[in-house]
């Protein structure tokens, strides 16, 4: 028998750590990019995911895609950013799988604005939806996990809390709002059996990121955006920009028994592009 961890000589151990089967994931901003990516691979995982998002159809047909593909998912539509459409989202999941063990917020907006010309209207809006959004999530989800005496909160973060990139100020406010949130709950839930952690990624090419390379008439100006992947490639020493799958994996390692001694901590999958 070797000495130390117990998992040496139980070869399949490490595997079955990452299984989600049997668990209940709710995602916000489900219906695209990143929140997608992360409720597929949830559900390659062996989770049920609740697809939520504001866009209620784009959330049926995400839904639908994972059902499709074999997994086990359910649409919602939720506003984040309205305190009683997130409590009646958790109480339904809640009401209809008996427990909730995963909660990922993830939805996220961003408004580019330098500090001098940014509107107290768009500060607000980005702030609505980013961090209260994600505290009400934490919140709901928070309350039912305390109960259970079990769970996971992954809250999407972004490197913008570490880099406050020109023009992002409102955004990265938010994203590292939700960094202090995510350390505050980690320490008051930790005690309950409730982990708390953050993801950063880096740069993913979304709807967020078509700014940069959509001209006036909403088409997309190709040159522009193979000059904006390039210098995102550029700056990674991976040599690559992330996918929705990257981030999804890294949301799997902090949803699953792989990660039961880690609370209170921002993962950064980006490439290496920023290391704080
Ligand atoms: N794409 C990147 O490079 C990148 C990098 C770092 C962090 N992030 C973060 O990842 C998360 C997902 O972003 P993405 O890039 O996939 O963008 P995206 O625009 O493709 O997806 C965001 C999703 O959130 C939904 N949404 C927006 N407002 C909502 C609301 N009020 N309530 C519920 N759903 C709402 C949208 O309908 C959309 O489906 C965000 O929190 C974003 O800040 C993205």
């Amino acid at each position: 028998m070797p000495v130390g961890t117990g998992v040496l000589g139980q070869p399949a151990a490490a595997g079955r750590v990452f299984d989600l089967s049997g668990r209940v994931a709710i995602v916000t901003g489900a219906a695209h990019g990143i929140g997608l990516g992360v409720s597929e691979v949830f559900a390659e995982a062996g989770a049920t995911v609740v697809c939520a998002d504001i866009d209620g159809d784009a959330a049926a047909a995400a839904s639908r895609a994972i059902t499709d593909a074999g997994g086990s998912a359910k649409p919602a539509t939720v506003d984040v950013s309205r305190r009683e459409q997130v409590r009646a989202l958790v109480r339904s999941v809640v009401a209809e799988h008996g427990r909730l063990d995963v909660m990922c917020n993830n939805a996220g907006i961003i408004v580019e604005a330098p500090v001098l010309e940014l509107s107290e209207e768009q500060f607000d809006r980005v702030l609505a939806v980013n961090l209260k959004g994600l505290l009400f999530g934490c919140q709901e989800a928070g309350a039912v996990m305390r109960g259970q005496q079990a769970g996971s909160i992954i809250n999407m973060a972004s490197a913008a809390a570490d880099t406050a990139p020109p023009g992002l100020v409102a955004y990265s406010v938010s994203k590292a709002g939700a960094v202090q949130i995510t350390r505050t709950l980690a320490k008051e839930l930790g005690p309950e059996g409730v982990r708390v952690n953050a993801v950063a990624p880096g740069l993913v090419e979304t709807t967020i990121t078509r700014r940069h390379y959509t001209n006036q008439d909403g088409t997309i100006n190709e040159d522009n955006r193979a000059t904006f992947l390039a210098r995102g490639r550029d700056v990674a020493p991976l040599r690559r920009i992330g996918t929705p799958a990257d981030i999804g994996y890294a949301a799997l390692y902090l949803a699953s028994d792989a990660s039961r001694f880690v609370t209170g901590q921002v993962l950064r999958p980006n490439g290496g592009t920023s290391m704080p």
